[in-house]
């Protein structure tokens, strides 16, 4: 196989792993940066820690490792335009498209987020391509609705009955 080949193949095996949808969103320099992101996952309990990876050559990158921190909001299955919005454009229309909060620690989170994190940065791990931003989760929220979610390069809803309490052992 051509290395281009292998590359679609992987990004191929990849997309058959399903994930939820964020927008990670951080202030530096003066200004709000953000993204649509699938990478982010829970870590740790204690310290509470979650993380998500972030390529290299993206725009915003110098302002995630250097932002002291990150915002995650998670995306209900109304949010399929916003994902798709901070996905591409200037930072400035990304923010247009939805309606936002501001933190306490300058950072916006989506006002109509599934789930929100606010965290500051704990560790930067270079990984490839990729780094992968660990953050210690300091304020934290979350309401009823469905997710929205990313499999093999589509948006997609859950099937799960809304508000209903988790029944997980985990
Ligand atoms: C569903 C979805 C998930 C994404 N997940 C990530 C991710 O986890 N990490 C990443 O670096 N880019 C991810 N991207 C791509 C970025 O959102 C996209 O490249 C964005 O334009 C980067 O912004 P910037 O270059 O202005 O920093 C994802 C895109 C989509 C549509």
């Amino acid at each position: 196989m051509s290395a281009a080949a292998t590359d679609r193949a992987l990004r191929d095996a990849f997309g058959c792993f399903a994930t939820g949808v964020t927008l990670v969103t951080t202030h530096w320099n003066g200004q709000d940066w953000g993204m649509t992101c699938s990478s982010f996952n829970a870590v740790s309990l204690d310290p509470a820690l979650v993380l998500w990876n972030i390529r290299h050559n993206a725009t915003s990158h110098q302002a995630f490792v250097h932002g002291g921190g990150y915002t995650v909001s998670v995306l209900g299955s109304e949010h399929q335009e916003l994902a798709q919005a901070f996905a591409r454009g200037t930072q400035a229309e990304r923010f247009a498209a939805g309606e936002f909060v501001r933190l306490d620690s300058q950072r916006l989170k989506l006002a109509s987020a599934l789930a929100w994190f606010d965290c500051k940065l704990y560790q930067t791990v270079q990984a490839g391509d990729h780094d992968i931003l660990l953050g210690q989760i300091e304020h934290y929220g979350s309401r009823p609705g469905k997710g929205l979610v990313f499999e093999r390069g589509q948006f997609a809803v859950d099937t799960l009955e809304t508000g209903a309490a988790s029944t997980s052992p985990f």
